[in-house]
């Protein structure tokens, strides 16, 4: 006689609830706003403005610091946002492209890149405009040559290197290039 017990279904043990993603509390000024938030811990300053909060002018090249199209002043010093943590920066004033113009009235440096035709297809200008506007307050070129190099963080894939520096160099009233003696790189070089 089979004496085994008919065999029964095994219902799969219920899946154990994932626990809740914590959240931490941020305050940031963000172009002049003040902005209480919560966010994840490894949310990145470039995530929370373009998937959070719908800054979308800041662009992501290569989210590894590489490229400079999501520069952005945090207390008027440039900065990849790709590269930070936004609970890194509570408490701090965040600047975007979004924030620079005043009203109807542009920024003179983004008149100046209008001016002097100093973007294709535009990828990388917010961060080239972030990128100028930091370099401008660090006060630490005084030629073109020297804002070739100090632009060099921030790749332009059209090449618009030429007009991008001229737009800087009328905005700072740098000298003409050829008073400058020879550049440090040629123009579209980003040093290594
Ligand atoms: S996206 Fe941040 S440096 Fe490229
Ligand atoms: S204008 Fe196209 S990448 Fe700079």
């Amino acid at each position: 006689m089979d004496t085994r017990l008919p065999a029964t279904p095994i219902s799969p043990a219920p899946a154990a609830a994932a626990p809740p993603v914590p959240l931490y509390p941020l305050k940031l000024n963000i172009n002049g706003q003040q902005r209480q938030l919560h966010v994840e811990a490894w949310v990145s300053l470039l995530d929370l403005l373009r998937e959070r909060l719908a800054l979308t002018g800041t662009k992501k090249g290569c989210d590894h610091g590489q490229c400079g199209a999501c520069t952005v002043l945090v207390d008027g010093k440039r900065i990849n946002s790709c590269l930070t943590l936004a609970l890194m920066q509570e408490g701090r004033s965040i600047t975007t492209v979004e924030g620079m113009a005043d009203g109807a009235a542009l920024h003179p440096l983004q008149q100046a890149f209008i001016a002097h035709d100093a973007f294709q297809c535009g990828y990388c200008t917010p961060g080239q405009l972030c990128s100028a506007m930091g370099l401008i307050a660090e006060g630490q070129a005084d030629t073109r040559a020297q804002v070739r190099e100090l632009m060099s963080g921030n790749v332009c894939r059209c090449g618009a290197y030429p007009q991008i520096v001229a737009a800087l160099a009328d905005v700072m009233q740098l000298p003409d290039e050829t008073q400058d003696g020879p550049a440090t790189a040629p123009v579209g070089m980003v040093p290594a």
